[in-house]
């Protein structure tokens, strides 16, 4: 097998694990907290789920990251990403970025502290909020995985 095609592999496995945990969250946990458990519990609960999925996903987000710049090396495609064309590769650039930022960063720095003390007060407003985020990622992170694929494989 070729190296091309490892990274590629790697590259994939990292995506499914990383845009489907946020697709679960988004989809699954996030509605089922704000339907059936109330303000305190539901905070515990979700502080618990998501920091084990938010471990994990820098874990992902490294390997996405780390496989896609082997890629682009090997392709010699770095030009691709300022080709209008090539929107795909600079918004794969551009999700990855903004996921780095938030878990790296923002998360541990201020969302964090920010979401535990808001949503003591106002659970139902700060959930809403926090689901509106995580469905516009997840929409924009979808667009971007169907945008590769068809890109990768020349169909646009
Ligand atoms: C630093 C960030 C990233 C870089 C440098 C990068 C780079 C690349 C490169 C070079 C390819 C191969 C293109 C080709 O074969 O012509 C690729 C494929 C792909 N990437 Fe990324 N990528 C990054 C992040 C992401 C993210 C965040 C996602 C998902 C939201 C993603 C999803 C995909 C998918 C689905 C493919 C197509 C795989 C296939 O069908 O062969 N990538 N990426």
């Amino acid at each position: 097998m070729d190296t091309l095609t490892l990274a590629r592999a790697l590259h994939v496995l990292a995506v499914v694990h990383w845009i489907g945990g946020v697709a679960m969250v988004t989809l699954v946990l996030l509605p089922g907290l704000i339907r059936a458990v109330p303000g305190p519990e539901r905070l515990r609960l979700f502080e618990l789920i998501e920091g084990r999925f938010g471990a994990q996903a820098k874990l992902s987000t490294l390997l996405a990251g780390a496989s896609g710049l082997w890629m682009t090396w090997e392709l010699d495609a770095w030009g691709r990403f300022v080709d209008p064309a090539s929107w795909w590769m600079a918004a794969m650039l551009a999700v990855w970025a903004l996921f780095t930022v938030v878990l790296f960063i923002a998360e541990p720095l201020v969302l964090h502290r920010w979401f535990h003390a808001r949503s003591l007060h106002d659970p139902e407003g700060t959930f809403r909020l926090v689901l509106r985020f995580h469905r516009v990622l997840l929409a924009v992170s979808l667009v971007t995985v169907a945008g590769a694929v068809l890109g990768a494989h020349g169909a646009i």
